[in-house]
């Protein structure tokens, strides 16, 4: 497991990563609008009542005290596989001027580290064809097809 580089943690979300640039960080993956910190506050209390099932991570530049990258793994129940549980990796994203830096990696391997200790039996992610040796480096196979269908 590759190791953070000084003056970095990795931890879950906090509400006041509001202030240290959390939602900046996403903006690599799209579009994500301007939070009032009530907006935050509502998705953030909704994420921490349900803390059994929503996990975002973070790491954190401690010296500029800012997040530089982000994580989320879901856990879904189902009825197969015996009441089975399936974590959904969602919105990696790694602030564009600290990509190349494992932390990525770090990020990954701590949510599935999250989803096998949640009692998930897989992990799955939907990526763009460019990120598939990303994800091949962090331990996934490739497997099917995404299909999306836009509201
Ligand atoms: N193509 C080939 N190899 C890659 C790529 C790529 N696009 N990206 C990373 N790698 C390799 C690295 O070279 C490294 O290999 P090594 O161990 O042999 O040196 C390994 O994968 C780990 O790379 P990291 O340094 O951990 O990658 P990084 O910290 O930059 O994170 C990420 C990768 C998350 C894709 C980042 O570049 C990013 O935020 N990109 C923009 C947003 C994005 O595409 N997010 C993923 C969306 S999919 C989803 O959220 C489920």
């Amino acid at each position: 497991q590759a190791a953070l580089p000084p003056n970095h943690t990795i931890r879950a979300l906090r509400s006041g990563d509001y202030e240290r640039g959390f939602l900046q960080v996403l903006e690599v993956l799209t579009e994500v609008g301007n939070h009032t910190k009530e907006e935050w506050l509502e998705r953030f209390d909704y994420i921490k009542r349900h803390n059994h099932e929503y996990f975002t991570i973070v790491i954190t530049d401690d010296v500029k005290d800012r997040v530089v990258a982000a994580g989320t793994v879901f856990v879904e129940r189902k009825f197969v596989h015996k009441n089975g549980l399936v974590g959904h990796i969602e919105d990696i994203a790694v602030d564009a001027s600290q990509q190349g830096k494992k932390l990525g990696l770090r990020i990954i391997h701590a949510l599935m580290h999250i989803g096998a200790k949640r009692g998930c039996y897989k992990v799955i992610l939907d990526c763009s064809a460019k990120n598939i040796p990303f994800y091949e480096k962090c331990g996934f196979t490739q497997k099917e097809y995404e299909m999306a269908w836009y509201v």
